[in-house]
């Protein structure tokens, strides 16, 4: 069944456990993530961001987002990730996604304000939840880097936070504290005690960007202090693709369907392994 993010958010509170948010952008990774989350009962987000435009547009990967959310047996949140543009998450809105991220991140604060309330007033007309964001999260959805590689200097300042959550009125805030998008260069240096401060003043739901590649105890432990959404995208990708390779290379003649199957399994693989842990 379709529901909004806050919620899918309520039930992971409840459940005391995380939300595994995927990004979906074909349609192989979308049927192995709500596969995956009737078998285990899990609630579960499915996510299109803005800068996956380029596999499949919102308009045509989208309705298929919502419809298979709407005839699931768990409660799914369609939704709109990495928003730029209150135009772009209008058109998620209208085809029926129920969660909005406005990412202002590499804004102004003023700036970020100012647009996370209009995303907020606009998904409100639509009974939609949102996710803001402060503090930038190193490289993006893409795996391309930041112009500044020194990822200490992005982390989310919690007072700053407090008064970015009062001024907008969002439903989950997606905060800084060590994660990356992509793949890791470097060992992670995740700061427990920064989200933990920040979920206390801001009594939010919090959200993990660049939620691919901790171990098991990173995950568990930044659940237990206040992350409830996991956002999740590049080693579910990679294990379609590393599936697909070796498959490619093990048969002589292949079919492209039977490409897209394999893949299929292999992601739902993948996310079983994620869910087990996030639903601990
Ligand atoms: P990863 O690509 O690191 O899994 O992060 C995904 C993400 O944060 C999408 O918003």
């Amino acid at each position: 069944m379709l529901v909004t993010l806050k919620e899918i958010l309520e039930i992971a509170e409840k459940r005391d456990c995380g939300v595994a948010a995927i990004n979906t952008p074909t349609f192989e990774s979308l049927v192995a993530a709500i596969r995956v989350a009737e078998k285990n009962n899990a609630p579960i987000i499915i996510q299109h961001a803005q800068s996956h435009e380029y596999i499949n547009q919102i308009e045509m990967i989208g309705p298929a987002m919502v419809a298979l959310a709407k005839n699931a047996s768990i409660p799914v949140c369609a939704h709109v990730d990495h928003g730029e543009s209150i135009e772009y998450l209008e058109k998620g809105l209208k085809l029926g996604f129920t969660s909005i991220m406005y990412d202002g991140s590499r804004l102004t604060y003023e700036e970020n304000v100012k647009n996370t309330k209009k995303a907020v007033e606009l998904a409100h007309k639509f009974g939609a939840s949102v996710e803001g964001e402060l503090g930038m999260m190193a490289g993006n959805e893409l795996g391309e880097d930041s112009p500044d590689d020194n990822e200490e200097s992005y982390y989310t300042d919690p007072q700053l936070a407090h008064q970015f959550v009062k001024e907008t009125n969002i439903d989950a805030l997606a905060a800084s504290f060590g994660t990356v998008h992509g793949f890791y260069k470097r060992q992670p240096k995740l700061d427990y005690e920064l989200i933990k401060e920040i979920a206390e003043l801001t009594k939010l739901p919090l959200v993990m960007h660049g939620g691919s590649g901790l171990s098991p105890e990173e995950y568990k432990r930044s659940i237990k202090n206040g992350i409830r959404k996991i956002n999740y995208y590049t080693y579910g990708a990679k294990a379609g693709a590393d599936a697909t390779k070796d498959f490619i290379k093990n048969n002589k003649a292949v079919l492209f369907s039977e490409i897209s199957r394999v893949a299929q399994d292999a992601m739902e693989k993948n996310f079983q392994h994620i869910i087990d842990i996030f639903c601990y």
